[in-house]
């Protein structure tokens, strides 16, 4: 791994490059020194608690208590979500707010002895004169008790007590177990310099948003605080931020509720255009049109479906963003339009670091306009990152926001149509040390004047914000896609994401479902990992069993670091080829089926990737199974993570599973040994669901049977970008013993896009099926059917 390493930073930054680092090494620890580390002296001064309480005063929506060293206000914003704060310390610059017009009905405030309750619908929050809060639910169970928080310097620090069997999730991007307990965590976004493993913290995208889980029920915390943090998970849960108010919002309620409230509160996801939802190819890098031309090529040839190349920064002109090389691209947007022909896109990287280059005017423009970075004398700040020496917008002040947006035209015009956010934790080479920008830089904080402790993790944040909003405004007929390598609560508003620089190895690809799972309960719920791992070489095995697991994430790219050997889906031969296109072609037949959890995420603000809990959140065995997870409610993944498996335990939750292979029934809620080959991964489909398979402008609708019960399964489409007219199909379905009835509501003004319509019946097998009424002879349990009304069999 260390020769690996080594030899990769040498292609990447080369000889010249490593020098910077050391330059940049000294020149950031100056910077630093120019007004001490606060941030490390604090550390030595003496905690101050809030102290004796002194006065309370009631205020919209809730309470203010006062201390002689502290204040704390309590305000509950809806039936689900209480706010509390303890001041002093800066409050946050609102970027991640969605929402702030809450109006609460039944709040009623009472005083008791020594303590305040705020009760509303099913739930109970007690501030006591001490200053610890706690929260209660109706039936008198204890959810969730915070200590009397403390104050060193300008940190403050806060610990919950957690109940024996309580499990936490989330944290955003963690390279560790599902369940965060017993554990400690930075939040502190980290290029992880090419390569990570197991245990590496912190990285890319170090989110406060966490779910707890316990015999008690089910809340979550989104601190709104982006000063660096480490939250420590033991038998509490410490957590403690390096300057800021404390605050903090906690939302309750069963695990729908909790997510649909948390997109309340902090902006549900876009919807990202249709051909997102298909097959990426990366890697790092095609260097030029001929090298792309012949990619495509070479798909077609292969018969495997292909719908977005990725160009990384060898499309640029020496690293300069928002350039084209033109010896090696010198007709870009006729090859877009080329590949656009075919359904394929082109997405392209961008960083937000710019080279310093009087000659470049980029650089020139921003620097004019003061769009970026300075040191507190004002000096304009230089790091290191891929052209070499460079400077960094402050995305923290929204007239650089509003300077970046427009460049991305320089890019949409030559037809690319997705962008890759990358660096944007934002990274600077260094030899030793924070790889990173000096944390004493001066950023605006929207006027607000702030460090780079404090803007520090909602770099990425604001950067794709301003991407996004730069796009929606330059083609406001389209669907901006942004997906991202940085960022913090709230990125699911303007990108997705993916896990970075993954080691290639068993161990990586074990981490891929607790880190996507992890992402999605910290509100990104749709993210990706580069198949095969990004540094080094996998075996055909496993990139194989890397491509089968990534089938199923929202985001199914492959992507590989400069150096590595080719990894294109013929690369490895046969069987391999024929196995990825099975999967491939699997995975083009589920758009609709995506797409539909798509529609649902961003109206309903439901993830689409889901942990096996989420229904049954009170199962104690569901809560710490690594290896499995559910897309949707219907489809249940359980993915080979071993080499040379020949056999995997799945736990299914409550409900029988059909195997998508051969239908064969499992009854949760139990484990089955189920045989694996190298063909396959299991894969259930839950009884009762409808799934939606699209092939050859043909629409089958599987139905999978259940004893007894009734369903409800969505189906959405549009035009697949922009914001034209849609339609959402219901089907409302009822099982009893002898009949299945399936009834059709239609909404929406889009047309209906298929050219037939198939009905398969899974789990029963009838001879005859009646359709609006009229009965029609099933072959296979296979039908051809209008588009009904009504079926019943
Ligand atoms: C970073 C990214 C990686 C990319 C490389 C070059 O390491 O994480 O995906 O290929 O930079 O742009």
């Amino acid at each position: 791994m260390f020769l690996n390493r080594i030899s990769y930073v040498l292609q990447a930054i080369g000889i010249k490059g490593i020098f910077r680092t050391i330059q940049y090494g000294f020149y950031r620890d100056r910077i630093e020194k120019q007004k001490g580390n606060t941030a490390t002296q604090e550390l030595h001064v003496p905690p101050v608690p809030p102290g004796k309480f002194t006065e309370s005063e009631l205020i919209p929506g809730g309470i203010q208590l006062s201390f002689e060293n502290a204040q704390t206000e309590v305000i509950v914003l809806s039936d689900n979500i209480i706010r509390i704060s303890w001041t002093p310390g800066k409050a946050p610059v609102p970027y991640t707010i969605k929402k702030n017009d809450w109006e609460v009905h039944d709040l009623r405030v009472e005083e008791a002895d020594r303590s305040y309750i705020l009760s509303i619908n099913h739930y109970q929050v007690t501030v006591d004169t001490t200053g610890e809060i706690s929260i209660w639910k109706n039936n008198g169970t204890e959810m969730k008790r915070d200590n009397v928080p403390v104050r060193k310097g300008t940190s403050w620090s806060l610990s919950t007590n957690l109940s024996p069997d309580e499990h936490i999730y989330g944290l955003g991007e963690r390279s560790g177990p599902f369940n965060l307990r017993p554990g400690i965590y930075k939040s502190w976004n980290t290029d992880a310099g090419g390569s990570y493993s197991e245990g590496d913290d912190p990285l890319y995208i170090g989110t406060p948003i966490y779910l707890s889980l316990s015999s008690r029920g089910s809340y979550l915390v989104y601190f709104e605080n982006p000063y660096q943090s480490v939250f420590k998970v033991q038998d509490k849960f410490q957590a403690t931020f390096m300057g800021g108010m404390l605050r903090y919002y906690v939302i309750l309620g069963s695990l729908e509720t909790i997510y649909t409230q948390l997109c309340e509160l902090i902006g549900y996801p876009n919807m990202a255009p249709r051909w997102v939802f298909g097959y990426h190819q990366s890697r790092w890098g095609y260097k030029s049109e001929a090298e792309i031309i012949d990619l495509v090529r070479k798909f077609k040839e292969f018969n495997l479906p292909l719908s977005a190349i990725h160009l990384d920064i060898d499309y640029m002109d020496g690293f300069r963003v928002f350039s084209i090389n033109r010896k090696n691209f010198p007709k870009m947007k006729k090859l877009a339009e080329d590949l656009d022909t075919k359904g394929i896109k082109l997405v392209a990287t961008i960083n937000p670091a710019v080279k310093y280059d009087e000659t470049y005017h980029v650089f020139r423009d921003g620097n004019s306009k003061h769009v970026f970075c300075t040191d507190q004398s004002g000096e304009l700040f230089t790091g290191v990152s891929w052209p070499g020496w460079s400077v960094f917008p402050d995305f923290t002040n929204v007239e650089t926001r509003k300077w970046w947006q427009n460049q991305y035209s320089a890019l949409l015009n030559e037809g690319i149509s997705g962008i890759w956010h990358d660096m944007n934790e934002p990274a600077s080479f260094a030899a030793w040390g924070d790889k990173s920008l000096p944390i004493n830089l001066q950023h605006s904080m929207d006027g607000t004047e702030g460090d780079h402790l404090e803007a520090h993790n909602l770099y990425g944040l604001l950067m794709n914000q301003a991407g996004y909003e730069g796009i929606k405004t330059i083609t406001p007929n389209k669907r901006p896609w942004i997906f991202s390598r940085a960022g913090w609560a709230g990125l699911q508003r303007y990108a997705w994401n993916w896990t970075g620089d993954i080691e290639s190895s068993w161990e990586a690809l074990k981490l891929t479902v607790p880190m996507i799972l992890g992402l999605s309960l910290s509100g990104h719920f749709f993210s990706g990992v580069d198949i095969g791992g990004f540094s080094g070489n996998p075996s055909a095995e496993l990139y194989l069993r890397w491509f089968q697991l990534s089938s199923f994430l929202p985001l199914f790219r492959t992507h590989s670091a400069v150096g590595t050997k080719q990894r294109e889906p013929w690369v490895f031969g046969e069987p391999t080829t024929s196995i990825l296109r099975k999967f491939l072609q699997l995975r083009y037949k589920l758009i609709p089926y995506f797409y539909s959890l798509a529609w649902e995420a961003s109206h309903r603000g439901i993830p689409a990737i889901r942990p096996i809990f989420w229904e049954y959140p009170q199962d104690k065995t569901l809560w710490d199974v690594p290896d499995e997870f559910l897309v949707g409610s219907s489809l249940l993944i359980a993915p080979i993570v071993d080499q040379s498996s020949q056999n995997r335990s799945v736990i299914f939750p409550p409900g029988s599973w059909y195997s998508l292979w051969d239908d064969r029934e499992y009854q949760g809620i139990s484990s089955y040994e189920i045989p694996t080959d190298m063909e396959s991964i299991p894969i259930f489909i839950k009884s009762g669901s409808i799934i939606p398979m699209e092939e050859n402008n043909e629409l089958t609708l599987h139905i999978y049977s259940m004893e007894e019960g009734m369903t409800k399964s969505y189906l959405y489409f549009d035009d697949g970008d922009g914001y034209g007219p849609w339609r959402l199909e219901t089907f409302n379905s009822t099982f009893s013993k002898n009949h299945v009835e399936i009834s059709w509501d239609k909404s929406g003004e889009y047309q209906f896009p298929y050219s037939a319509l198939n009905i398969h019946m899974h789990g029963r097998n009838p001879l005859k099926i009646l359709i609006d009424n009229k009965e029609f002879i099933v072959t296979d349990n296979i039908v051809q059917s209008p588009i009904f009304q009504n079926i019943r069999y």
